[in-house]
């Protein structure tokens, strides 16, 4: 009788045991989970490499010490573009190479993101008037829109697409 009791006690504990540490792995997991998944936690190394990898110099030079240079990323080919546009509208993208000459800037009286005031009796227009003016072209009070920007070779989505992000940076 007393060796039951006694056998029931250490297996009581040990039992207790295991199960506290099961809880504690699992914090402990959850945690590292965690610092893994989070593109903001610099202590992520997939996070440190997409940093080191956004800051890189765009040409490396080959020596011994450095026999395979990370690979350039040039600037894509007219044909490159159009494909890749089909792939996928980036509003960003589009920004930056066709829009960002003069919003950019305010070059020649262009709105830029992220100026409320400039924006804030834009947005006011609607959506559809916005995207027929940087379409169709719109001289305004400050200065001339030309039709999407000049660059002819956009589609409409695309154009569409810069307008949203500027709109969404404005707001
Ligand atoms: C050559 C310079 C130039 C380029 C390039 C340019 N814009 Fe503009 N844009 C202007 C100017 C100037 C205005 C302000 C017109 C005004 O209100 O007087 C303007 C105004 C606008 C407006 C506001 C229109 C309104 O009704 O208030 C939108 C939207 C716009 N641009 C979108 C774009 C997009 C999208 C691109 C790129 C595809 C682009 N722009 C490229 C000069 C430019």
């Amino acid at each position: 009788m007393d060796q039951d009791r006694k056998f029931l006690d250490t297996f009581l504990i040990v039992i207790g045991a295991l199960v506290a540490m099961t809880i504690v792995i699992f914090f402990i997991a959850t945690g590292v989970e965690k610092a893994h998944l989070d593109p903001d936690n610099l202590e992520n190394p997939l996070a440190q490499q997409a940093v080191t990898d956004r800051i890189r110099p765009i040409g490396e030079v080959a020596t011994t010490d450095n026999p395979r240079p990370a690979p350039v990323t040039t600037a894509p080919s007219g044909a490159e573009q159009a494909r890749e546009a089909d792939a996928e509208v980036s509003g960003e993208a589009v920004f930056t190479q066709a829009c960002f000459a003069c919003h950019g800037t305010g070059a020649a009286g262009a709105p830029r993101p992220g100026d409320k005031a400039q924006w804030e009796p834009r947005i006011a227009k609607g959506m559809e008037v916005l995207y027929q003016h940087s379409l169709e072209g719109f001289t305004g009070n400050t200065g001339i829109m030309p039709p999407k920007g000049g660059r002819m070779d956009l589609s409409d989505e695309q154009v569409k697409a810069a307008v949203d992000y500027m709109v969404e940076q404005s707001r």
